[in-house]
């Protein structure tokens, strides 16, 4: 008999059936929460088609979990809708967290139990039993890389491990929709692009993926389209690409504080436009080759890149990403 594999896995999800379908997999209308007087989720309208994968980034506090609470039923909304696969938040709470699967920010594997008795428990939630679930179970501990830990407690696993177990956890009922609170916050670099290669599998697959990340690059590489989210409220929302057109200069320039203060010192009337982050200042421009001249004529040591996601994200939201 040949063994499973972990594609036998996404083959019966179901999810092609809806992937490029019209209905949005995910719809939220004037969602908010407030707790005590202040609002962590300040009316929020967002549609993600199925098949998509969505980026929701923010910095802490912004709201980002709040939301998928919401949207996962385990916490009530405070205002506004939330549908998902067609189906009404909280009305069809069952019936929607039967497609959905959940990676939570925060572990919530059982302590008490091994691997493989984490996966059989939650399986049981969704009334998976039988031959079936043997093979599924097999395929998750592929795709997590823990076959030789199945009997292993929870507490034995390291991070990483964990956060595989978890996303592994996610999908014993096929999901159509899953939803990552920070998956990999917490991993190591080897086990992050592991684990990226499953989500770009399930994608493929015609999964829709959320998921809330503070790794710009990780969102930039991945996401399809991303939600800047701050104070409750989106800020903006696009492509990766297209936020980064939209939003910042092509260039950046980046150079020591010491190096900065005499260049800001003896001001050049340059196309560019200054940030200061920690111990180093970015200059943003259009015409890097003007900006470099000027700053290799002053001997200030620098290195230019391509703008990315991430200064978008501080351009927007005002917020060092790691503070
Ligand atoms: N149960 C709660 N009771 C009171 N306030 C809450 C509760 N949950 C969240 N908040 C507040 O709501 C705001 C948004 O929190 P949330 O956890 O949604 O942020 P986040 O974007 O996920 O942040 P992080 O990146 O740190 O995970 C914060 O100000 C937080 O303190
Ligand atoms: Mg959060």
């Amino acid at each position: 008999m040949t063994p499973p594999t972990a594609s036998a896995l996404a083959d019966d999800t179901g999810a092609a059936a809806i992937a490029g379908g019209a209905r949005p997999a995910i719809h939220l209308q004037g969602l908010r929460k407030v707790y005590n007087g202040t609002p962590a989720v300040d009316r929020i309208d967002l549609e993600i088609p199925a098949g998509e994968f969505f980026g929701l980034l923010g910095p802490n506090g912004a709201g980002k979990t709040t939301t998928l609470r919401m949207l996962l039923g385990l916490t009530p909304i405070g205002a506004g809708s939330v549908r998902v696969l067609g189906m009404d938040m909280p009305k069809q709470e069952r019936e929607i967290r039967a497609r959905l699967g959940v990676v939570p920010q925060f572990d919530t594997l059982d302590p008490d139990f091994t691997v493989e008795e984490n996966l059989l428990t939650y399986a049981s939630y969704f009334g998976l039993s039988g031959p079936a679930l043997t093979r599924r179970i097999e395929e998750l501990l592929e795709l997590a890389n823990l076959q030789t830990r199945r009997r292993a407690r929870i507490d034995t696993l390291s991070g990483g491990m964990k956060r595989r177990l978890t996303l592994a956890r996610a999908l014993i009922n096929g999901p159509e929709v899953v939803i990552l609170d920070e998956p990999t916050t917490g991993l190591d670099p080897q086990a992050r692009h592991h684990l990226w290669r499953q989500l770009r599998r399930l994608r493929e697959r015609g999964v829709t993926l959320v998921l809330t990340t503070h790794y710009m690059e990780e969102a930039e590489e991945l996401c399809d389209r991303v939600a800047i989210i701050d104070a409750g409220r989106i800020v903006a929302c696009d492509s990766p690409q297209a936020l980064i057109a939209a939003h910042v200069e092509p260039w950046v320039i980046s150079l020591s504080a010491a190096s900065a203060h005499r260049f800001i010192a003896d001001p050049a009337t340059l196309p560019a436009r200054m940030l200061e982050i920690a111990d180093s200042w970015l200059i943003y421009t259009a015409d890097p080759v003007a900006v470099r001249a000027e700053l290799e004529s002053a001997g200030l040591p620098h290195s230019t890149r391509a703008a990315n996601l991430e200064d978008v994200f501080l351009r927007l939201t005002g917020h060092d990403l790691r503070e």
